[in-house]
């Protein structure tokens, strides 16, 4: 379960983050929502620790995220897994080598174990074929859904996705969102995502919230948010 209470976050005077509160049940998806620029990326972050809040708490499973040490930080990270915007793939390493990485970090597993989840999770996003390619030799599609792979690999139970649509053709999204919406549900995964495209959103989270100057203006299933009469959010589901 994830639980954000009271988050500010500013930059050179400028409220990003204004006093957010929501929860995520365990085995929910959420998708935050809003246009570019206004802090879905800087949210996320913050649920990883790779930000600091200003104010505010972050508890994810009963982990203060916020007031924890360094060397506690490493460690919690290896328990999520993080789809960054950019895919963010080891471009010196093979997608075989990119899965298998998280996992001798992670320590206790034999080669053939390793070799044995990698390919179980390479099925899982149907790149069973493309494990010995280098990033630069896939797709857009393929990137992200090799990069879903390792965020999920090691068995986090807690999936955070950064814009996991961006830079995908409307075929591709509407795959990921699936893909991640079954793997998510099949694993028991917690999970965030970030975006702004809101059809593919609603193809994939149980509820959505959307973030408006620093703060969270809705929260709901689609028929909630669709029934909104508020002029900002009418605007942005159009
Ligand atoms: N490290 C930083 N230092 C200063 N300002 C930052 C930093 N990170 C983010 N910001 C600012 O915070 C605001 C929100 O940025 P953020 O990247 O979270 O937006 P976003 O909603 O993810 O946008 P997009 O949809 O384009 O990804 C922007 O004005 C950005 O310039
Ligand atoms: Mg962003």
């Amino acid at each position: 379960m994830i639980r954000v209470r009271g988050l500010s976050k500013s930059f050179n005077g400028q409220k990003v983050l204004d006093a957010i509160d929501f929860d995520v049940a365990t085995g929910e998806i959420v998708a935050v929502l809003g246009p570019s620029g206004t802090g879905k990326s800087v949210l996320l972050l913050h649920l990883i620790g790779l930000m600091t809040p200003d104010s505010g708490e972050v508890d994810i499973d009963g982990v203060q995220v916020s007031r924890l040490p360094e060397h506690a930080l490493l460690k919690f990270r290896r328990n999520v897994g993080y789809l960054f915007q950019d895919s963010a793939l080891y471009d010196f390493m093979t997608v075989e080598e990119n899965l298998a990485f998280p996992l001798r970090e992670h320590g206790g597993l034999k080669a053939a174990e390793i070799k044995s989840k990698v390919r179980e999770f390479l099925e899982m996003v149907d790149m069973a074929d493309a494990g010995m390619k280098y990033p630069s030799q896939l797709s857009g599609g393929m990137r992200k859904r090799a990069a879903l792979a390792r965020a999920m690999v090691t068995g986090s139970k807690v999936l955070l996705c950064d814009e996991p649509t961006s830079g995908l053709d409307p075929i591709r999204s509407r795959d990921i969102s699936f893909l991640i919406k079954g793997l998510s549900k099949k694993l028991g995964c917690t999970t965030v995502i970030t975006t702004h495209d809101v059809k593919n959103a609603f193809r994939c989270a149980d509820r959505a919230m959307v973030l408006h100057e620093g703060r969270i203006v809705i929260d709901g299933v689609e028929q909630k948010l669709r029934a909104s009469t508020d002029p900002f959010v009418k605007e942005f589901l159009e």
